[in-house]
């Protein structure tokens, strides 16, 4: 037999890139690839872009630039794009950086074999459409290949809300779900592979519908049939749309017990008028109200969030209005960012805020957000909480895991295997992560 090729992936951004990454080197076993940890002995190399931010998508023409000499010394080695800067970007990539062989947008990754084939053969291949057909159902899976305890798995994709801001209705396209039966399937296969806990993809995730017999289901309907299967023991789900937050998922909270006490719940801004600026159809009260209901259902639930400030508009009031927010919620944990131009987005044409005003704003917001995620940590100081283990720490007989809520936690000199959900006391609480003690 041949001996196998050796594919390099380098992923960016999100948790559905790291998914699709999965995917990719599946779907590349099966033309002979296996995967390295690192480019230099790779045939070849893939990014997995990210487009959501101009900072993420400059990144990517850094890296490649780096990849010049490895490609003098093996001329065979084929360099490809894949992700959301594959598919806003296309040509332009192999016009801007000569060495790349390869791009693919993410609605054609089933096509990958193919397109390694075609630049095997000395092309430049190139593949951001919209296909009729169904990648997931097409792209080649890795069978009884085992697993660490925790998954990705994504049930929806792109989204039909336009926010002003985002590249997301663009480049991953229109708001797509899975069918149920090919999630249930994947799940179970997961399940079979020594996976305990699946975490459900999508970019407005809590707009699942996907089709069953009988009609389509509710994200609610399908995290309970989940539930259901012997083996899996933790849920998640991330990203949600605050107007997609339906009455039977914020009931799962309270009576599910596989779904974990965690959500993701994006407001951006804390301002009405920039909420209706950003095109975000709920205003900051209504968000404040559904986080009361979620808390009434799930109290011990940990808040999560996305914050752009700088928005093209954006006034020192405004900002208040949203520091003014983040008190009210108290978040456990918090992306925030500054605003930054999308080319082909609504926003992109508005005058922006001055850049030094919008960092200072941003700094102003993440130390109040690091401070709720610090006392909130604290409070855990004592708690008992569940832990998935998922790998040794770093210091001898230390393992790490994540609680219930997220928290990562390190165990010491603990009879304890990757895998193992336990309980453990909470004894002390650092910058970053928790310690505690096996109960
Ligand atoms: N500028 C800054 N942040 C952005 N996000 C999306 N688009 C932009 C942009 N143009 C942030 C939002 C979103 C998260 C994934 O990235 O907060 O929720
Ligand atoms: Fe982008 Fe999320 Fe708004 Fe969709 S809902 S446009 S993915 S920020």
């Amino acid at each position: 037999m041949a001996e196998p090729k050796k594919l390099f992936i380098k992923t960016y951004g999100c948790q559905m890139n790291v998914y699709d990454s999965e995917r990719m080197a599946e779907a590349m076993g099966g033309a002979g690839y296996v995967e390295t940890a690192s480019a230099d002995d790779a045939d070849m190399i893939l990014l997995n872009t990210c487009h959501i931010r101009e900072k993420a998508a400059e990144k990517v023409y850094s890296e490649l630039g780096r990849f010049k000499e490895l490609k003098a010394a093996r001329p065979d080695l084929k360099i490809g794009v894949a992700g959301c800067v594959a598919q806003a970007e296309g040509e332009e990539i192999m016009r801007r950086q000569p060495l790349v062989d390869l791009v693919v947008g993410p609605q054609s990754y089933h096509r990958l074999p193919e397109l390694e084939a075609r630049a095997r053969g000395g092309e430049k291949a190139l593949d951001t459409e919209f296909p009729e057909e169904d990648k997931f159902t097409r792209l080649k899976r890795r069978p009884q290949a085992k697993r660490g305890p925790t998954a990705f798995l994504t049930v929806q994709e792109g989204c039909d809300k336009f926010c002003a801001f985002c590249v997301v209705p663009y480049t991953r396209g229109a708001e797509v779900s899975r069918p149920v039966a090919q999630v249930l399937g994947e799940a179970r296969d997961l399940v079979e592979r020594g996976v305990r806990e699946i975490t459900l993809l999508g970019q407005n995730v809590n707009a699942y519908h996907g089709a069953a017999e009988g009609g389509d289901w509710s994200l609610a309907r399908l995290i309970r049939e989940l539930a259901g299967i012997d083996g899996l023991e933790r849920i998640r789900f991330t990203t949600s749309h605050p107007n997609d937050m339906d009455d039977d998922l914020i009931a799962a909270h309270g009576d599910c017990a596989k779904l974990m006490p965690y959500l993701h719940l994006p407001v951006q801004s804390g301002s009405d008028r920039v909420l209706k600026a950003m095109n975000r159809k709920h205003t900051a009260e209504k968000y404040l109200r559904l986080i009361e209901r979620i808390r009434a259902a799930r109290p011990d639930i940990l808040m999560s969030g996305d914050f752009i400030v700088g928005f093209p508009g954006e006034t020192e009031a405004d900002f208040a209005d949203t520091m003014a927010l983040v008190e009210a919620v108290r978040y456990g944990q918090c992306y925030s960012f500054k605003y930054s131009a999308r080319p082909g987005t609504p926003a992109a044409e508005r005058a922006l805020v001055d850049a030094d005003v919008a960092s200072e704003r941003l700094a102003r917001l993440q130390a109040l957000l690091t401070r709720q995620q610090r006392e909130i940590q604290d409070e855990m100081v004592g708690c008992e909480v569940g832990v998935l283990f998922e790998r040794k720490g770093r210091m001898p007989g230390q393992m790490a895991g994540k609680s219930d809520h997220l928290h990562a936690v390190y165990v010491e000199g603990a009879n304890v295997a990757v895998g193992d959900l336990a309980r453990v006391r909470i004894t002390a609480s650092g910058p970053n992560s928790l310690a505690g003690e096996l109960v």
